[in-house]
């Protein structure tokens, strides 16, 4: 891999998110081609196919692991079908640029993390929020010491409006779904581990997803193996947009991040004082970060160095979410630790 000038990338899965990603190695991602995509909606392939200049559009992502000018793909379908299609995929010898979650399952989980391991394919997972340049801010400084050892994690993480219905019903959750993100950020921005998740919830926002067996609103409490405590607040509606806040608070000082808006001006009238609302959503506010994963992800596979977030970062706030499933659930205290394979 590491003297191949160009990296060839099929996407599985053009919704939302693989729609996004075919678009950026079309024409963001230096050194890597999109060379080919799969959806089982087959227009849906074809539309990103057209839109982009991709020769090749199936509706069976087969036909990309059985075409040897592909290097990699990127998994972007449905959370249910990931762990096949990454197996089949490290099978095939290809490597493998998988969305969050891995699967809600740890056995399937840890079957695919073998495939991976057996095939000795690379692996990423999309935990884009890691590439964001706020929050790798975050993380620098309290690496730095400069907070001292933290204390406390905030994290606000707030939907402009929920998803579709469908998306919900195989989405695992609100903890596997959404509030993962938070997970693997409160990990990386500690540098540490959870050991513990006590976590309430809540349907207010629209009874349709309490009858689809989820939640739309959610407070996890986490305590890490350094003794700190943090916090993760969610929504999956908040009227004013994309809410997306950190703060990490230690003995030497805070460091804190607030939302990405589209213009910093200020409005003063006699009703009050106005800016902008956030960045609508993740599509919007996180596209640097989208961006800069998938170039991690191909200087990994021309340098053949470890992808930057491993099988194990994405199996572990997998983990988190069960356990905030479970203390939901038995409305008590968690340890990671109680959640087994
Ligand atoms: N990292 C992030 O910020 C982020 C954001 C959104 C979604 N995601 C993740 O990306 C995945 C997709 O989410 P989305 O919002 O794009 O969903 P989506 O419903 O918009 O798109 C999913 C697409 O996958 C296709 N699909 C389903 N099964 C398939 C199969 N077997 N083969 C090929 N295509 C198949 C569907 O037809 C659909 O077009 C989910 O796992 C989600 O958790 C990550």
């Amino acid at each position: 891999m590491a003297s191949k000038a160009r990296v060839n990338i099929g996407v599985i899965g053009t919704g939302r998110i693989g729609k996004l990603h075919a678009g950026h190695i079309a024409s963001r991602v230096s050194g890597a081609a999109l060379v080919a995509v799969a959806d089982i909606n087959l227009a849906a392939a074809q539309a990103t196919a057209a839109q982009f200049h991709v020769p090749v559009a199936v509706a069976d992502y087969r036909g990309l692991l059985d075409d040897p000018a592909i290097d990699a793909v990127v998994i972007a379908s449905a959370t249910d079908t990931h762990a096949e299609i990454a197996q089949q995929t490290a099978a095939a010898g290809k490597h493998i640029f998988c969305e969050k979650p891995i699967d809600f399952d740890l056995r399937r989980i840890d079957a695919t993390l073998a495939a991976v391991q057996k095939a000795g394919v690379k692996f990423q997972v999309g935990f884009n929020r890691r590439f964001d340049p706020n929050f790798r801010r975050v993380r620098e400084m309290a690496a730095a010491g400069k907070l001292g050892a933290p204390h406390l994690l905030r994290i606000t993480s707030r939907d402009p409006a929920p998803p579709p219905l469908e998306y919900v019903k195989v989405s695992g959750g609100i903890f596997l779904d959404m509030t993962i993100h938070d997970f693997d950020m409160a990990r990386y921005l500690m540098g540490g581990e959870v050991t513990e998740v006590y976590a309430a919830g809540a349907v207010l926002v629209d009874p349709a997803i309490g009858e689809a067996g989820d939640l739309d609103t959610a407070v996890t409490t986490l305590r890490f193996d350094t003794g700190a405590i943090g916090t993760i607040d969610n929504s999956r509606r908040a009227v004013y947009g994309y809410d997306q806040r950190v703060e990490v608070f230690g003995p030497g000082g805070v460091v804190a991040v607030s939302n990405n808006t589209p213009d910093t001006h200020v409005y003063s009238d006699a009703e009050g004082v106005h800016s902008a609302r956030p960045l609508y959503f993740f599509l919007e506010r996180y596209t640097e970060s989208y961006i800069a994963e998938l170039q991690a992800f191909v200087a990994c596979l021309r340098d053949d160095t470890p992808p930057p977030v491993t099988g194990l970062d994405g199996r572990i706030p997998v983990v988190m979410g069960l356990a905030a499933q479970k203390s939901y659930r038995e409305n008590r205290p968690v340890r990671l630790d109680e959640i087994k394979a």
